[in-house]
């Protein structure tokens, strides 16, 4: 039996460190609401002339060493983003120019914080299929360019942060790898957590006016998404267990979209699972959608709470409404 398995992992975070004292500078607001509401103490964002394939590079490289890989043999690259370099082309292009690598696909996947997950369901199938060998799955966000620093804005300015983390997946025909993965969607919710602009439903796509009022920065009712997360995570969880025929207690280590830490900790509740089982990072990057689980789980591995063998299970909420789980033997 052919299941895809991750050779690598890899991140990049930018330099700039702003911690919740310095928003205070920036906005009203105060460390002590950020800590008590997101758990968050400080994010990094991007210099001015750093892009999502900069730090997308930087992880895909760190990666690309680790597996022992030349960026000439990957046969695929697929990019998650909610913060896309540009209108079009997608980001993905941009990162495989930078490698140095033509002639291979580049998928690009808008499913916001549930974007890493969508983006390994699709490189599972693809690598299953034998339709590709050597998948580059990177998450990548600039945040920074479009956070809404004004009063109105202040329930999303604070919590998002910039970065990128990578994977490289491949085919094995050992008892390891993706076990099983499950995405969702209820489009019921897509405005709960969204940018309206720009956007091709609007003539034009942007205007000055919409502008002022700030409808092409994220909009959020923090607590729906806050309800809908903490049920749909554990959900999905069981969920791939359940395809897998493994029981919860076999988990070795749950890594949590790190969208906030109160959502992460109301999952880890839900669950019954102790503070060892769960990793969170969310304090130090704030939410960086759909690169924060592959950042945490490159964090995770590196740090040695991920051990070949381990039973891990990553699970993502957001915008859409997106949500999803995997289960991957380490
Ligand atoms: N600093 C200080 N005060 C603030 C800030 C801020 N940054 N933002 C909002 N407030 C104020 C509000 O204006 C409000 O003031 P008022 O009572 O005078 O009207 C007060 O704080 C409470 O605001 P609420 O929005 O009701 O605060 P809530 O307790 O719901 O917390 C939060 C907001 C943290 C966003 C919460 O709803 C939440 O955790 N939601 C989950 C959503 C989330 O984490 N999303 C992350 C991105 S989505 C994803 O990745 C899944």
């Amino acid at each position: 039996m052919i299941r895809s398995r991750c050779l690598s992992t890899g991140f990049r975070v930018p330099d700039r460190v702003v911690t919740n004292h310095e928003l205070e500078g920036m906005m009203e607001t105060s460390d002590e609401w950020i800590r008590q509401r997101s758990g968050i103490e400080e994010r990094r964002w991007a210099a001015e002339d750093e892009t999502g394939a900069d730090l997308a590079e930087a992880a895909s490289r760190m990666a690309l060493e680790r597996a022992g890989m030349d960026p000439s043999e990957l046969d695929c690259i697929i990019l998650a983003t909610l913060s896309p370099d540009h209108f079009f082309p997608g980001t993905g292009v941009f990162l495989q120019r930078q490698l140095g690598v033509t002639d291979i696909p580049c998928l690009d996947v808008r499913n916001q914080c549930s974007g890493f997950l969508y983006g390994l369901s699709v490189a599972d199938a693809w690598i299953r299929t034998g339709a590709y060998r050597r998948i580059l799955l990177v998450g990548a966000e600039v945040h920074s360019a479009g956070l809404d620093l004004s009063l109105r804005g202040r329930d999303t300015g604070v919590l998002f942060g910039d970065g990128a983390g990578a994977v490289i997946l491949a085919p094995t025909e050992e008892a390891r790898g993706v076990l099983a993965v499950k995405v969702h969607a209820d489009g019921r919710h897509a405005e709960t957590l969204w940018t309206d602009m720009p956007g091709c439903a609007h003539r034009p796509y942007i205007t000055c006016e919409a502008i002022e009022e700030k409808l092409h920065v994220a909009a959020m009712q923090g607590r729906e998404v806050f309800r809908h997360a903490v049920k749909r995570m554990p959900e999905t969880v069981h969920e791939v267990l359940g395809e897998a025929g493994l029981p919860l207690e076999a988990v070795d280590m749950v890594i949590p979209h790190q969208a906030n830490l109160r959502i992460s900790q109301a999952v880890q509740k839900t669950l019954g699972l102790p503070d060892g089982k769960v990793y969170n990072n969310i304090q130090r990057y704030g939410n960086t959608t759909a690169a924060s689980i592959p950042i945490a789980l490159h964090e995770a591995v590196a740090e040695g709470r991920i051990r070949d063998g381990d039973l891990v299970c990553l699970t993502a909420f957001g915008s859409g409404f997106t949500w999803g789980a995997a289960l991957v033997r380490w």
